[in-house]
């Protein structure tokens, strides 16, 4: 039986910069993944970090490569009609940006730090089972190199993502869940190509949504809506060009680079919030938890979010014995996990091509509010807002 103070089940973003905050404070941590480091560096996600986790990875002093490599931007366009519209984000929310930087590179840079360090970091672990949560003895059971280990903890942090076993070893009846599915799913590709525009392009069409994206001045990263039910191999790449182009067309000629594809595949879209993010000595955070569709870029920097909530109420605990923080996780949490969910979905409803909408509706009021989006100040700063992270303040209330 070996012993730590935190143990972290998953090394994605939340799990690695859980543990990277907690090692700073001197606390112990053991992460334990069960998938290798090569295939954990290399998969291909997200890529717009918003401003609060860009401070935070610098802060946290893996932050070296991002400032070098990473792309600022400080607006987006949103095209409809065959017209872009540029929402300047920064000038809307007082100097804010964002920036794109692949999800896997923020992954290596975190590895990077952990081995460095010399904490504890597993890969290819298996069968990672979950014992007593409900007292205060929670154990992490698991194998490792053949060998079988038992992990004594103080508190668990279920960082495992969506398809985890944290959040399904909870008992029945715990968990409220609320999700939402949609009919549409994302085709993405990385291209071996220079970007064609300077800034994100969000693309409303009829053929359905586009989105032009990048990790480099060499490296473009484009989505095409699909439906979920599509199978990659009818996508040879002529014909994700043919359609990209198409669908991001303008009324004066745009004209999109295509090249080499590095990576492809197809990304269901859900909405999902499992209720409370806590239980016994057991904490969720990120993908574990919750997941957003991509439209709003959110899932990433949420599960940021989640971790660094988590390890303040920590800290706390550990140095003073004062528990409020962790108590007050869950309701800290979902304020961010919550803000997002609409946003996310408001994107999605906003740009996507609906699967119903027989009179056509659906699509004439995705174009006024595309429309009252570009031309209202008030409107296009929300969706600034939103989009380079919103920092919950205090709710005011009548005196
Ligand atoms: P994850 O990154 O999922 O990390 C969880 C880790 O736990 C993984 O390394 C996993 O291997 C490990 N694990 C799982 N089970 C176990 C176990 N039993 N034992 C030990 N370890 C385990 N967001 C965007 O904003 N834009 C996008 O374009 C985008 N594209 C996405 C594409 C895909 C295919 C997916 C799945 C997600 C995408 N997301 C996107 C969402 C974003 O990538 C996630 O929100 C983010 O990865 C969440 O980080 P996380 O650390 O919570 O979870
Ligand atoms: C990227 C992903 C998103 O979900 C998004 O909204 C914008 C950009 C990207 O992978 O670059």
């Amino acid at each position: 039986m070996s012993r730590t103070q935190v143990g972290i089940v998953g090394a994605g973003p939340a799990g690695l910069t859980l543990g990277q905050l907690l090692h700073r404070e001197g606390i112990e941590t053991i992460i334990l993944e069960d998938r290798s480091r090569h295939y954990v560096e290399h998969r291909v996600r997200a890529g717009v970090l918003e401003q609060g986790t860009v401070d935070l990875l610098t802060e946290l002093g893996v932050g070296e490569r991002m400032r070098r490599e990473g792309m600022v931007h400080h607006g987006i366009e949103l095209r409809f009609g065959g017209r872009g519209h540029r929402i300047p984000l920064s000038d809307l929310t007082g100097g804010r940006a964002i920036t794109l930087y692949g999800q896997q590179e923020v992954v290596k840079d975190l590895i990077a730090a952990r081995l460095e360090s010399g904490a504890p970091l597993l890969f290819e672990v298996d069968d990672v089972g979950l014992h007593g949560v409900e007292d205060d003895h929670p154990v992490i059971r698991y194998r490792h190199d053949g060998a079988e280990d038992e992990l004594a903890c103080d508190v668990i942090a279920g960082c495992d993502g969506y398809h985890g076993i944290c959040r399904p070893s909870l008992p029945d009846g715990v968990l409220t869940v609320y999700e939402r599915e949609y009919p549409h799913a994302w085709l993405g590709i990385l291209a071996d190509v220079a970007p064609s525009t300077e800034e994100l392009i969000y693309c409303h069409s009829d053929r359905g949504f586009a989105l032009h994206s990048m990790r480099s001045p060499e490296v473009s990263r484009l989505y095409l809506q699909v439906d979920p039910d599509e199978d990659i191999a009818d996508w040879p790449d002529e014909r994700i060009w043919e359609e990209l182009q198409r669908r991001f067309d303008t009324e004066d000629g745009w004209t999109l680079r295509s090249g080499p594809t590095l990576e492809k595949g197809i990304t269901p879209m859900r909405s999902v919030v499992a209720e409370p993010m806590q239980h016994g000595r057991l904490y969720l955070a990120g993908d574990a938890v919750h997941i957003v569709p991509p439209t709003g870029a959110k899932g990433l920097n949420l599960a940021v979010s989640d971790v660094r909530y988590l390890a303040a109420a920590l800290v706390e605990w550990y140095r003073s014995g004062d528990d409020s923080g962790l108590q007050a996780y869950t309701a800290t949490c979902l304020r961010r996990v919550w803000r997002a969910q609409h946003f996310s979905q408001w994107m999605t409803s906003m740009l996507h091509r609906p699967q119903h909408d027989p009179g056509g509706y659906e699509r004439r009021l995705q174009l006024a509010q595309l429309e009252y989006v570009c031309s209202s100040g008030a409107a296009a700063a929300s969706l600034a807002e939103n989009y380079v992270g919103w920092e919950p303040s205090p709710i005011p209330s009548r005196a």
